[in-house]
């Protein structure tokens, strides 16, 4: 298993594939080896932007409730800013970021030579399982860490086993806004398979598989 990583990824796939509970395993596995990768989640970013009531958050607050994205140029100067703090200089799993093409171009024209992009991992799962996963979904108010009511229950209902806080269920994970995420992923996102594919740095994972099962096959893939 590897212990330690210079990695620069991106996760790609569409909501509810698992690509923030995957990227906090890893991000935890190489934090315990003495190895940190930054885990730098787009929705995350927002999240925390529209909680603390700043400019962008309420900005970016319509978009994210009606599942619709957040227009390209705030999303691009968010992670421009983010991926020059200390902690991103070594290595970095981008979670949610590119999901159009003048994103995905935006972060070529922002990394090159020992920054480039090392991974491009596709999480790739059947849309009729993506529902439940997202309808189920519970997130920690307090730490963040990722539950479901059925896949991942808590030991006990809507408390997080990780820090004791309160579980919530997210704004976007009603059903509406779910479908106008599905097809959002189809047409501005999955084109970027392609873009990746052409450059030779795109690897798939099958998704639809138990989290202990896509999480030993990742760090194989990230090596
Ligand atoms: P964001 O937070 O990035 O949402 P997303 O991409 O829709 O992805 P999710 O967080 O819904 O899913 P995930 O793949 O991380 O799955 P998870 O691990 O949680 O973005 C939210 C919004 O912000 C966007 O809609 C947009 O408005 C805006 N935004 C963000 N980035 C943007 C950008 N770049 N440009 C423009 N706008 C942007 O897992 C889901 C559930 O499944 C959990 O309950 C989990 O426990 C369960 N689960 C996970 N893995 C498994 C497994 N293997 N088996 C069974 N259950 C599993």
């Amino acid at each position: 298993m590897a212990t330690s990583t210079t990695a620069r990824c991106v996760f790609l796939g569409a909501p509810g594939a698992g690509k923030g509970t995957q990227a906090k395993q890893v991000a935890e596995h190489f934090a315990a080896a003495g190895s940190p990768i930054a885990h730098l989640s787009t929705g995350d970013m927002l999240r925390a932007e529209v909680k603390s009531g700043s400019e962008l958050g309420v900005a970016a607050k319509g978009y994210m409730d009606k599942g619709q994205l957040v227009p390209d140029q705030l999303i691009i100067d968010m992670v421009k800013a983010r991926i020059q703090q200390p902690d991103a200089a070594a290595a970095w799993i981008l979670d949610g970021f590119p999901r159009t093409l003048p994103q995905a171009e935006a972060l070529d024209e922002n990394l090159s030579g020992d920054q480039a992009l090392t991974h491009v991992i596709s999480f790739s799962i059947p849309e009729e399982v993506l529902v439940g996963r997202l309808s189920g979904r519970r997130t920690c108010g307090k730490c963040g860490a990722i539950w479901h009511v059925e896949n991942r229950p808590t030991k006990v209902e809507g408390i997080c086993d990780t820090c004791g806080g309160e579980l919530v269920q997210r704004s976007d994970d009603r059903p509406e806004a779910i479908g106008k995420r599905l097809e959002v992923y189809r047409t501005q996102t999955a084109p970027l398979l392609a873009y990746y594919g052409d450059r030779g740095v795109l690897r798939e994972i099958d998704a639809d598989r138990s989290p202990d099962v896509v999480f030993q096959e990742l760090l194989e893939r990230m090596q």
